[in-house]
């Protein structure tokens, strides 16, 4: 295993637990969009496919389906964590044909052109270095190869998703991100994804907007999720208290109050942007 860049993943670890306890909401919402991929990605029997930042493995099994006896997926995350709960996905799917172990986006110690095809759904920008992370997909795919990212659009276009930390800065709890730090929106720039991949010796072949749709039955399950997945919410849990916790809590959900129904549950639009990208 390759050395991994420490603070970054232990932040990770701790949330793989609430990871894995929303799996299925996370699902819910994102099953479609890594329909897309898998479909964009094309896996053929026989095929070796990787995926890169799996979290709880679900885009990477759908490709599973269609890779046969004879083909593998190779799934991978930086974070033991993650990859243990992959692996108890995999046994629930009944999969036998995934092989699941820890590995550094960066530096992902495979072979170059070892690969058919890789997959990295709301992982690249992420990884500290993620044009490190777009290089080393170019040079494991085989050429003739195929890569399939997703990455989240702008934040305004994704209120489930940047309320809590919206709320923290207009509360003077955190400091504006630097446009390069590691963040769920670092890439939503479609030219600066695009330049990503065609720096790294991709061709970009597609690069599209698919829509996600998010769905709480109140205020309240939109907050357990947020408490379980995100490491801002348990970063400044830490720090602040319970009754500042109840006023973050209480601002970031004035974010997505338009969203709600008369019965209190949430309907939220969000957006995501997919690249299809092959290796000439
Ligand atoms: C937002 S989650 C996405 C998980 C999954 N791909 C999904 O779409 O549900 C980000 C994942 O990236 C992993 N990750 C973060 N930094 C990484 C790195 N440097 N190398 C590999 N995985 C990393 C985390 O452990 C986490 O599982």
């Amino acid at each position: 295993m390759n050395e991994l860049p420490g603070d970054q993943i232990e932040s990770w670890r701790s949330v793989a637990e609430g990871w894995a306890r929303q799996r299925e909401a996370l699902w819910r919402a994102t099953r479609a969009l890594s329909e897309r991929m898998v479909e964009l990605l094309d896996p053929r029997p026989g095929e070796r496919v990787l995926e890169l930042a799996a979290g709880s493995g679900d885009t990477g099994f759908l490709a599973a389906a269609r890779l046969g006896p004879e083909g593998r997926l190779l799934s991978t995350d930086a974070a033991p964590e993650m990859v243990a709960a992959a692996v108890r996905r995999a046994e629930e799917l009944g999969l036998t044909n995934v092989e699941l172990s820890v590995v550094d986006a960066a530096a992902t110690g495979l072979p170059g052109a070892s690969v058919d095809g890789a997959l990295c759904r709301f992982g690249v920008m992420l990884v500290p270095d993620c044009d490190a992370a777009a290089r080393e997909l170019a040079r494991v795919v085989r050429p003739g190869g195929r890569v399939v990212l997703a990455v989240w659009a702008e934040a305004r276009g994704n209120p489930w998703l940047s309320a809590v930390g919206r709320a923290a800065l207009e509360l003077g709890l955190i400091e504006r991100p630097t446009p390069d730090e590691p963040g769920p929106f670092r890439l939503a720039d479609p030219g600066r994804l695009r330049r990503l991949v065609e720096e790294a010796g991709l061709r970009v072949d597609v690069l599209e907007d698919a829509e996600v749709t998010w769905r709480a039955a109140s205020l309240d399950e939109w907050w357990a999720i947020a408490q379980d997945t995100s490491q801002l919410v348990r970063t400044l849990a830490a720090r602040l208290g319970e009754a500042g916790l109840a006023t973050l809590r209480e601002h970031a959900a004035g974010g997505l109050r338009a969203h709600a129904r008369p019965d209190g549950s949430l309907v939220v639009p969000g957006k995501a942007r997919v690249v299809l990208a092959g290796r000439g």
